[in-house]
């Protein structure tokens, strides 16, 4: 297969950034490389049981079959629940949208709306898909970008420097994968009074990390925050991080009926339904008990205070403390000299002392690099041991 076989639309796109530093590290250590991996992003908990009994119970019943390409009654019912119990969002199950993950809502939402010329624009640091996705739609991505000494948050005034007659779409994500900013009821606000001055913007809110937030505040969403909004907010969630289920490829979308017509229409000649025992999981994630999570959150913040206190400790690292999901944003500026400024190089050199972390470039960002603490403590300590001695 040679290049010239590609699509003008694939050309524009790579591999994702994190997916190819840790099949790296998966490589190294089949050849039998001691190595710490802390470039995946998802838990490292076991699936709820209750969750796996609804999978087996739908394997034993033979829900074995195609379901309604946009997913079953049941799981929009139980998703219109998690709308409304968990982001504070009133919807109804006619207005959500079963996807294979997070990502393929996403996709979706996008690739269906986004035409020749079109001006998204993205918080940098971004997660590394959503460049991506616009520019495979032929758009063209605008970087909204913060900085780490801001918290990696920006004000709503910035967002509206970037708004021109193109921009069709601002992409958010809180909690934020990668520098783990959670914007607050009062920057949601303030973005959403900028929106109603400029009504041909759509909002792609990404709440995948939502449950996952240290602040001690309750989880906010601009449609929750801004309801008057909501004829123009797709909201995107799932189960992939809040129960541990990613390789169970269900998330959920919900935002106005012309949207979630267009995004199964498009899912309808792509993919079709969903697995169907995903599906039935996924009614049993949402409608389970969900006290399992003020645990897995305790957790998740001891070890977000074990690696940022441990990252402050290296000379030449600094990272402000992530307010949610599971990641740190290390910037390394003063040791960049000794890379030749590249922070591929970098996280290279950090591969080679048994820890596997993403370069910051992947994301938009630059001179750092990203580390997901979804490991345990020891294992975190041991990594952060070679990090450290690796900067020595
Ligand atoms: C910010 C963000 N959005 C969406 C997704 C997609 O999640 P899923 O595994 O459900 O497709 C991810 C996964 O890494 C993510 O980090």
């Amino acid at each position: 297969m040679s290049r010239e076989h590609l699509s003008q639309a694939l050309r524009r796109i790579a591999e994702s950034g994190t997916t190819a530093m840790t099949d790296r590290a998966t490589a190294l250590r089949e050849a039998g490389r001691d190595i710490i991996s802390l470039s995946v992003g998802e838990p490292d908990f076991d699936t709820p049981p209750h969750v796996l009994g609804a999978a087996q119970v739908a394997l034993n019943t033979g829900q074995t079959k195609y379901t309604p390409v946009t997913g079953t009654l049941r799981l929009k019912q139980a998703a219109a629940l998690h709308f409304r119990r968990d982001l504070g969002i009133e919807c109804r199950p006619e207005q959500v949208m079963v996807t294979a993950g997070g990502k393929q809502a996403i996709f979706e939402a996008i690739a269906a709306t986004v035409s020749e010329g079109d001006e998204v624009i993205v918080p940098s640091p971004w997660w590394v898909s959503y460049p991506q996705m616009v520019r495979f739609a032929g758009g063209k991505v605008v970087p909204l970008i913060t900085q780490a000494h801001h918290g990696f948050r920006f004000d709503p005034g910035d967002v509206e420097a970037l708004i021109t007659s193109r921009t069709n779409w601002l992409l958010l994500n809180s909690p934020c994968n990668p520098t783990g900013a959670v914007y607050s009821r009062e920057l949601l606000r303030g973005i959403g009074e900028v929106l109603r001055r400029h009504p041909q913007v759509l909002v792609l809110s990404d709440d995948i990390y939502g449950p996952l937030n240290y602040t001690g505040e309750p989880h906010a969403t601009l449609a929750e925050v801004c309801p008057d909004l909501a004829d123009r907010i797709c909201t995107v969630s799932g189960v992939s991080k809040s129960h541990a289920m990613t390789g169970f490829r269900i998330g959920v979308a919900t935002g106005p009926a012309w949207l979630i017509e267009a995004m199964g229409r498009l899912q309808s000649n792509a993919s079709g339904n969903p697995s169907s025992i995903s599906q039935a999981a996924a009614v049993a994630a949402f409608e389970g008990p969900q006290d399992f999570l003020d645990q897995w959150r305790e957790v998740f913040r001891a070890r977000r205070d074990l690696v940022v206190g441990a990252i402050r400790e290296i000379p030449g690292l600094s990272t402000p403390v992530p307010d949610g999901a599971f990641y740190c944003f290390v910037d390394a500026t003063p040791l960049m000299s000794r890379f030749g400024g590249d922070d591929g190089k970098l996280a290279l050199h950090l591969l080679e002392h048994g820890v596997a972390v993403v370069a910051a470039s992947a994301f938009g960002g630059k001179d750092g690099f990203r580390i997901s603490f979804a490991a345990d403590e020891q294992v975190l300590a041991e990594a952060m041991r070679r990090i450290a001695e690796a900067l020595e």
